[in-house]
Parts: C-alpha cells; sequence; structure tokens
C-alpha cells in the first residue's frame, strides 16, 4: 500500500459525517459528539480509512455495541469507526465451526448456533453489544466466557494490517483478553453439536434468571464493575445502602446494584460522578478497591 494512502477526510466522504452525537450508540445515552464518525462499507475500505489516519496522525477508535463503554461530554476527537455496514455483521456455520464478523451482535450469532443445534453460546445469552466487543473484554456469566470457545480471531492492527491470531496465541482472562489491536474483524468459534431442544432450553433458564436479576428492560444501563475474586460488587454495594442513589440524571439500579441506569437528561460527568461516588463508599465500608469493567473513554 505505500505509496497509495489516501488522505482523510478528503478521500473518505461518502462514509464520514462531522460532529455526530454518540449518547444514542451507547447502552448509557450519555455523552457527546465523534469529531468524525466512520462507517466503512467493506473491509478494504476500513483497512484504508486506518492506514490514512495512521499517515495523518489522527486518533482513530471503534465502538462496538456501546454497551460497555462512557463516551465523555466533551466527546471524542479524531476518528469513531462503526463496523454497521451488513459485510462486518455476516454469521456462517460449517459443521461445529460458527465464523461471525467483528460487528455481528453475539445475540445473533448465538441464536444462529443454537438454531444449528451448536451449544456453548447459549451461556452468554442476555450479554448485549457485538461480537468484537465481547471477545475485546472476554464478556461472560458464571456459565461461561466467550473465549473459551474462540478458535481464531482476524484483527486489524493500528498500521492496517490483518492477521489472523489462533487459539494457542491467544490468553482469556476474567473480562480481559490478550486482544489489543483495536479491530476485531472476524472470529470463529468452536462449539459442540448438541440437540437443539436442549440448548433452546438451557438457554431459556439463563434468560428468565438474567431478566429477573438485572435491569436489561431498561433502555439505558450499563454493568459498571468487574467482581473482586469471590465477591459480588452488586452485593457490596447494596450493602453500603447505595440502591437508588443518584446524582443528577445517574442511578443506581434498584434491580441491581452494579448496574447504573441512566434518565432522560443525564450526562456523562453524572455517571462518572456517581462512579467514584459509589467506589469511595464501597471502600470505606468494605475496605474493597472496585475495579471498572465499563471502559472511560
Ligand atoms: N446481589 C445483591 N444485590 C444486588 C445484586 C446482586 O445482593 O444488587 C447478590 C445476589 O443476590 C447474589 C450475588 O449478589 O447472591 C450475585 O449476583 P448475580 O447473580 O446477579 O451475579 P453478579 O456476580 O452480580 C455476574 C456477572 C454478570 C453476569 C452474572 C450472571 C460481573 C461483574 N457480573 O454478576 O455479568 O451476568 O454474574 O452470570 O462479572 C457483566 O460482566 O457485565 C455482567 C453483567
Amino acid at each position: 500500500m505505500t505509496g497509495c494512502v489516501m488522505s482523510f477526510p478528503q478521500d473518505f466522504s461518502e462514509i464520514t459525517r462531522r460532529d455526530v452525537p454518540l449518547a444514542a450508540y451507547t447502552w448509557l445515552k450519555v455523552g457527546g459528539p465523534a469529531q468524525y464518525l466512520v462507517e466503512p462499507r467493506s473491509a478494504d475500505e476500513l483497512v484504508a480509512v486506518v492506514q490514512a489516519a495512521q499517515h495523518a496522525g489522527i486518533q482513530s477508535r471503534l465502538l462496538g455495541g456501546g454497551s460497555n463503554v462512557l463516551v465523555p461530554d466533551t466527546g471524542l476527537s479524531g476518528i469513531t469507526l462503526r463496523l454497521t455496514h451488513e459485510c462486518f455483521s455476516r454469521v456462517t456455520i460449517e459443521a461445529a465451526i460458527v465464523r461471525a464478523g467483528g460487528g455481528a451482535l453475539l445475540s445473533h450469532a448465538m441464536s444462529q448456533s443454537v438454531a444449528a443445534g451448536l451449544a456453548g453460546l447459549e451461556n452468554l445469552v442476555g450479554i448485549p453489544g457485538t461480537v468484537g466487543g465481547a471477545l475485546h473484554g472476554n464478556a461472560g456469566t458464571r456459565y461461561g466466557e466467550v473465549g473459551q470457545y474462540v478458535r481464531s480471531v482476524t484483527v486489524l492492527n493500528s498500521a492496517g494490517e490483518q492477521c489472523v491470531r489462533t487459539e494457542d496465541e491467544l490468553t482469556f482472562g476474567y473480562r480481559t483478553s490478550s486482544i489489543n489491536e483495536p479491530v476485531i474483524l472476524e472470529v470463529e468459534f468452536e462449539l459442540t453439536p448438541d440437540d437443539p431442544d436442549e440448548i433452546t432450553r438451557r438457554m431459556r433458564k439463563q434468560w428468565i434468571i438474567k431478566k429477573a436479576t438485572q435491569p436489561l428492560s431498561f433502555q439505558s444501563a450499563g454493568c459498571i464493575f468487574k467482581n473482586p475474586r469471590g465477591l459480588s460488587t452488586g452485593a457490596l454495594i447494596e450493602q453500603a445502602g447505595l440502591k437508588g442513589t443518584r446524582v443528577g440524571q445517574a442511578e443506581v439500579s434498584d434491580r441491581h446494584a452494579n448496574f447504573v441506569v441512566t434518565h432522560e437528561g443525564a450526562t456523562a460527568t453524572e455517571v462518572r460522578t456517581l462512579i467514584d461516588l459509589i467506589r469511595s463508599k464501597v471502600t470505606e465500608i468494605h475496605g474493597v478497591d472496585l475495579e471498572l469493567e465499563i471502559q472511560v473513554w
């Protein structure tokens, strides 16, 4: 590609919008605009944008499903990429291998797998966001984590080069992964054939529990902290008497205290102030330092 790097934003006007409010693209529904919001229409176009950004010294970052990020009220300078085009969200199945684009919803990859009689991903029922986002943070539940089903990942590094990383080159921990490239293009899962009715039954059971214990029907919510080893953050926050605590329009969920819900007019600053308040109160009462699960941008 040397010698033919395109110029940003001039050469990308068809896929670039300026000053686009991002709140609607996040679950917390707060935060300011992206200086440039770019939605490529092919992997080649994505590569070209990343290379042009790198060449021009413009920061670029990927916004996935928006369920695990807090965008500041001042917005994001540089390029915010979204993989909204259908070419990034395909799910195909061959024997026990499920290939999913990084922009596919995890729930879509899960339902396709279940319908094909492949077990594994049903353990992730109720997890919002994209396949790429889930992999990046090794999303999971107590029944399983996404990383354990991965066979290989195709990523794009910050220089715009594509490479495939196989299972043996990847490590996954509790809500962390070794994938630090800016873009996850495609994931290959290796699942286990099983009776579709059995898988569906397991999935439904977990879904019912999840709906009863988390504010999933709330339009604007986010799980904020990781669980400290052997402890439940939700229980710690509840015991600190913080359920229902508000900073402006941001509130600690009544249903599950490790979630913050936001009401009309909430700001990212209010969410941050509430997060700081929860943290200091939990340290004061329980002597436990909570670690953020959500990415504060
Ligand atoms: N609890 C409270 N008060 C609360 C919330 C929970 O007392 O407000 C108690 C519950 O009664 C239960 C214990 O805490 O005895 C554990 O609660 P729960 O079963 O809801 O699980 P969790 O530890 O809070 C974890 C994951 C969830 C995942 C669930 C179910 C983290 C931070 N949380 O929650 O994942 O869905 O298990 O598998 O790892 C996430 O990571 O974003 C997430 C939502």
